[in-house]
């Protein structure tokens, strides 16, 4: 398939976001890049796409030495992992963004969207840091991901970010969210999501802050600006005056949750 660089680059938000991004992540959006560019080809020739049923994504399990919710820190699915660079004595979320979660991406995107759109701090915040947790652990990222963060965010936001895991797998066009194509392709084409995300949905849609998860899943899916450059950059006030930046450092605040960021922290401790 014939590739137009520039379009690439500029749909990972240009430049100097590219050269932010080590060759394991440039791979894998080069890989993404290539199967939209194959999905919408196909669309525009008219021809229905096949996607695998949930069965046959059940039968692909074995063909794997990783499991598909393993954390992007913690697994490769092409070579081997690389070495980390180490954290500060007192680390900071910045810290984190730099060193462990980069490029961080996904949710730049995403919160650069929310910016632009003039939502909510809250919400801002929630985008950037919705699926930051998929570093550790991939199932049930909206619960992992909010109680990373809960001591250290503002109430709305670690709701938001506990339920946009639900609500993606349901549609509300009135609030500009459709269900994801994508899904068909990662879940299966029959995939019927399991009774306590419905139940999940259900008390969500009924209550008074249901728009701030849904406004992450809203971000999530149309973030995409191919003129975009994403840093962190335009993050650092809200940030500054949402996030409870313990003074010790994340890890070391003795947090009900200060063993998750040494986790993230330190990935390739044996025990
Ligand atoms: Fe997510
Ligand atoms: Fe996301």
């Amino acid at each position: 398939m014939e590739i137009d660089r520039r379009i690439f680059i500029a749909s990972l938000g240009g430049a100097a976001a590219v050269s932010q991004m080590d060759s394991e992540a440039r791979a894998d959006a080069l890989e993404h890049y290539m199967e939209e560019q194959l999905d919408s080809s196909a669309n525009a020739q008219g021809q229905a796409k096949k996607f695998p049923t949930a069965a046959e994504i059940q039968d692909q399990i074995e063909s794997r030495s990783y499991r598909r919710g393993v954390g992007g820190l913690f697994a490769s699915t092409r070579g081997n992992v690389k070495r980390l660079e180490p954290m500060p004595a007192a680390p900071t979320l910045l810290d984190f963004f730099e060193r462990r979660f980069a490029p961080a991406n996904h949710v730049l995107q995403s919160a650069t969207r929310a910016l632009k759109t003039g939502m909510s701090e809250e919400v801002i915040l929630a985008c950037l840091l919705h699926d930051v947790v998929q570093s550790m652990m991939k199932p049930d990222h909206g619960w992992w991901g909010a109680q990373l963060v809960e001591p250290y965010v503002p109430e709305k936001t670690s709701f938001a970010i506990r339920y946009h895991q639900a609500l993606r797998f349901y549609a509300d066009s009135a609030a500009g969210y459709e269900y994801p194509e994508l899904y068909h392709q990662m879940f299966g084409s029959d995939y019927v999501p399991p009774p306590y995300i419905e139940a999940t949905y259900k008390w969500v849609r009924k209550h008074k802050w249901y728009m701030e998860p849904r406004l992450v899943t809203v971000n999530d899916l149309y973030a995409f600006d191919p003129k975009a450059v994403v840093t962190i950059d335009p993050f650092r006030e809200i940030i500054g005056r949402h996030f409870k930046q313990p003074k010790e450092g994340l890890g070391f605040d003795n947090s009900p949750v200060a063993h998750m960021w040494r986790t993230i922290a330190n990935p390739d401790s044996p025990l």
